[in-house]
């Protein structure tokens, strides 16, 4: 058996799984504390609470957590301040402050494989040595969320570790090279503070305090591509509050525009990824605003004809970040005496899927990897009209793996792989897809390709 952790914003997830079937045998949970910043000890009680009973019963385990979160820690090992999570925005002025510093946004590219942002590591350490010096200055080691909670399960006297793929997520990872730029860390903070070490994928990182395997962990995202046993030229579509397109690439990207994300991932290649602000929450505007509720929403979806009467929404009802309109806001066009409330559905579903085509197609142009799976996942996938519509829209085949713990199940095949010393990660049966089919009919296809063509005049 292996034990699989998911450190997530919200809890601690742990799946015990048996280490030959990939068969999920037992799931725990426990809540952490809301907010953006959040003593990381908080973590420490959820994951003894969640494997209490489970760690006994594991030869191996490992952790994938959030990814980007500050942990940092002084001389002895204790925080110095709560940690700052991926989703705390305050480090957005340091993360321009140094980019600047670097040569500008293509040589940040170039040095780390992604534009910073606020999320990442080294601008959460730069607003501490400007905004809270006495606190900077007795940082002695920083950590992501994940290395701290798997230090935690190693035996004492373990020297922290972490993986390339949460690593390439700090901003002082080189991640096409694979290691650390302790200057850059040097940079943002001020002086220089000791790093973990990076486990390889698949390897053995240590044992616990009772002698069980320890494998180096990860980040969510590349928990989750481990989990759903994606391999290169996959790209999964993640529908949530934000939407994500990622993918499976041998190569690494450098993009200076700071739309593509060019993580690591958890076996030997990369997670390029693209973000968009507006996902879900357009379908959840759009039902409000007509009355009906998600399935209501689909049904009048389905009764608008493909390009919804040539009504076009533009969802950037939040701003958004690709294409990089921080100060945009949602525009309809094409509406006439003619247009109906289906219309109106429609026209949401589809923007949602546009915007999501758009995400993919900055992936290829990044990578010169053309998809040959897409996968798609998140609460959306639900509804009939997203099911039907999303392979018309993104014009291919669409994939959609059972709902599941992917970030979990994906640390406890890292475990599993760690356990079995082999050079890949064991093979356990793929979850069963449920495989949607575009429409066939080529006035179908012409409509939709029409649509991209009148949301692109926005995007550059
Ligand atoms: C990725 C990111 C989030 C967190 C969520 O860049 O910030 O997906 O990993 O936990």
């Amino acid at each position: 058996l292996t034990l699989g952790i998911d450190s997530s914003t919200q809890s601690t997830k742990a799946l015990l799984v048996d280490a030959d079937s990939g068969e999920v045998v037992e799931t725990r949970t426990a809540p952490h504390p809301p907010g953006t910043e959040v003593d990381p000890r908080a973590w420490l009680a959820a994951v003894d609470d969640a494997t209490a009973g489970l760690l006994e019963r594991a030869d191996a385990v490992a952790v994938g957590g959030q990814q980007h979160g500050m942990v940092a820690l002084d001389e002895g090992g204790t925080p110095v301040r709560d940690a700052l999570l991926w989703n705390d925005t305050r480090s957005a002025r340091a993360a321009l402050e140094l980019i600047e510093e670097m040569g500008g946004p293509q040589a940040c590219a170039d040095a780390i494989g992604s534009v910073l942002v606020a999320s990442f590591t080294s601008a959460k350490l730069r607003w501490l040595r400007d905004h809270e010096p006495d606190h900077a200055a007795r940082v002695a080691r920083v950590l992501l969320p994940h290395d701290y909670v798997s230090h935690h399960l190693a035996a004492d006297g373990t020297e922290p570790f972490t993986d390339r793929g949460d690593a390439s997520g700090t901003g002082y990872f080189a991640t096409a090279a694979g290691e650390w730029r302790p200057d850059l860390l040097e940079q943002a903070l001020g002086h220089r503070a000791a790093l973990p070490r990076i486990v390889a994928p698949g390897a053995v990182a240590g044992e616990t305090g009772d002698g069980r395997t320890i494998a180096g962990g990860t980040g969510d995202n590349m928990g989750a591509a481990l989990g759903m046993a994606l391999e290169p030229g996959d790209v999964l579509v993640s529908v949530g509050t934000s939407g994500v397109a990622s993918a499976i690439s041998s190569v690494p990207v450098a993009d200076g525009t700071g739309t593509v994300t060019g993580f690591a991932d958890a076996s030997g290649g990369f997670l390029p990824m693209v973000t968009t602000m507006n996902a879900a929450g357009i379908l959840d505007l759009q039902a409000r605003w007509l009355g009906v509720d998600h399935d209501g929403l689909a049904e009048l979806a389905l009764q608008s004809a493909p390009g919804a009467g040539g009504v076009t929404l533009l969802p950037y009802y939040g701003g958004e970040r690709t294409p990089n309109r921080p100060d945009a806001v949602g525009t309809w066009t094409g509406l006439t005496p003619a247009t109906t409330r289906a219309d109106l559905a429609r026209a949401a579903y589809e923007s949602l899927l546009c915007s999501l085509a758009d995400a993919v197609d900055r992936l290829v142009a990044a990578t010169g990897e053309t998809p040959k799976r897409v996968l798609m996942v998140g609460g959306a996938t639900k509804s009939a009209a997203l099911r039907e519509l999303a392979p018309a829209v993104l014009g291919c085949p669409v994939l959609l793996p059972p709902p599941g713990e992917y970030v979990a199940l994906g640390a406890a095949r890292q475990a599993a792989w760690a356990l079995a010393g082999t050079t890949e990660p064991p093979a356990w049966a793929a979850a069963e897809t449920t495989v949607l089919e575009a429409d066939p009919t080529p006035h179908v296809r012409e409509a939709y390709a029409g649509l991209r063509d009148r949301t692109a005049p926005w995007h550059d």
